[in-house]
Formats: C-alpha cells, structure tokens, sequence
C-alpha cells in the first residue's frame, strides 16, 4: 500500500479524481494527509467528506520559502508519506521537499509540456493558436514544470472552443491520467533514467491525432 502525500491550493477536482479511484479499489494507495497553502481551498472540503486528514499551513507563519518546504516535508515524514501529489498547488517546489522526495513528487500540468509551461497553459495555447493541446503528469525537479514526463494527453483544439470549453475538455483527461500516473507508480511500473521515464508493459495503441482531422 503506498501512502500518498498532497499539496493543493484550489478547487482539488484532481484530488478527487484520485479520491475516487483509490476508493474504488483501481489504486492500492491511501491518502495519509493533505496540505494547503489557503486556508479556504476547496480540497480541504473534499478531504472533509473522506475522512482525509488535512493541515493548511500558512506560509506567512515561516520566515523564509525554505523554511516553509521544511515544514511541509516534516509533516509529510510524521505521516509516512512515500509519494508527494501536486494536485493544482500553486507554488514552485522548493529545495528541503525535493531532496526529501527524489523523483516521488509528480504534478499535473494543463498543456503538452514542453510548450506552454507555468500558470495557465490552456489558455496559453488557446492564445498561440495550437490545435492540439492536453495535460502532463511530470515528476517535478527545481524549474518551473520541466521534470521527467510521466504520461501526456492530447486534445484537439476546435475552432469552435473558447478558453473554458478548451479547459474543460482538458480536465477531463487530467482527471484520467493523473491518477493512472499514480497507479503506474503504485504498481512499481515507473523506472526514471535520466529524465525518461521508462513504463513497464507499455503498448502502443493509436498512432496519431491530426486536427483539423483529414476527411
Ligand atoms: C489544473 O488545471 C491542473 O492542471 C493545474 O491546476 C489546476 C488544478 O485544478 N496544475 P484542481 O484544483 O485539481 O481542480
């Protein structure tokens, strides 16, 4: 059983997701506690309703970003955490959490990586005029969303989509491979070499998405 540790600032619709498939027996995980850096993120009321235990740590109550991580990773040590899940934490990682957690932090980021990194991919690729974009789930090191990709998801962008609708189409597939990510890990199925991410039992299955499709 792998004890699972989550940071979260927001709404937690990825925290759920995750929620929802340990609960269902697709991942043998158990979620030991959940950290948010806002005192009214919504994840803590999803927490609430699972029973998870939840802390919000207030980053003003430590003197330096540094001092902050240490705290962070010593509640996730107190609770037995294996794997830290970045689920919409909307801070950059800082050194004393990843030297605690080598390649066991992944997060989940709403673009294609490498293209469209830091806040607000969707919209950064609906402004560039890509017509295929998605999500990544990433083991995180010191920049800014560039650690070793675990699994991405491709979407077309239609001329028909605005920012929302594009966002929401992007979601959906968040809420599928993150928590897939995290039964691969679970499973032991991930092997980092470098920055690729090598995964036991991969089998290609479709080869392409063109958008605009050929017709
Ligand atoms: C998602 O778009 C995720 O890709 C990004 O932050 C957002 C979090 O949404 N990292 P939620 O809090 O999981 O609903």
């Amino acid at each position: 059983m792998l004890n699972l540790g989550v940071l979260a600032s927001g709404r937690g619709s990825n925290f759920q997701s995750i929620i929802d498939e340990i609960e269902s027996g697709k991942i043998r995980a158990s979620i030991k506690l959940l950290i948010t850096d806002k005192a009214d993120a919504f994840a803590i009321e999803r927490a609430k309703k699972h029973s998870i235990e939840y802390l919000y740590m207030n980053p003003r109550d430590f003197s330096t970003k540094d001092a902050y991580f240490v705290g962070i990773t010593e509640e996730f040590r107190k609770s037995g955490v294996e794997l830290v899940i970045l689920a919409g934490f909307m801070r950059i990682v800082r050194q004393p959490l990843l030297d605690a957690f080598p390649n066991r932090i992944m997060n989940i980021h709403p673009a294609l990586l490498p293209s469209f990194p830091g806040l607000h991919g969707q919209q950064q690729a609906f402004g560039y005029g890509a017509k295929i974009s998605g999500c990544t789930v990433h083991f995180v090191d010191a920049g800014m969303d560039t650690g070793p990709v675990i699994i991405q998801a491709a979407v077309p962008v239609s001329p028909d989509d605005t920012e929302e609708t594009l966002s929401q189409r992007i979601l959906k597939l968040e809420h599928r491979i993150f928590p897939h990510a995290i039964r691969l890990y679970a499973e032991g199925k991930l092997h980092v070499e470098g920055r690729i991410v090598r995964i036991d039992g991969y089998n290609l299955k479709d080869d392409f998405l063109i958008s605009p499709p050929i017709n």
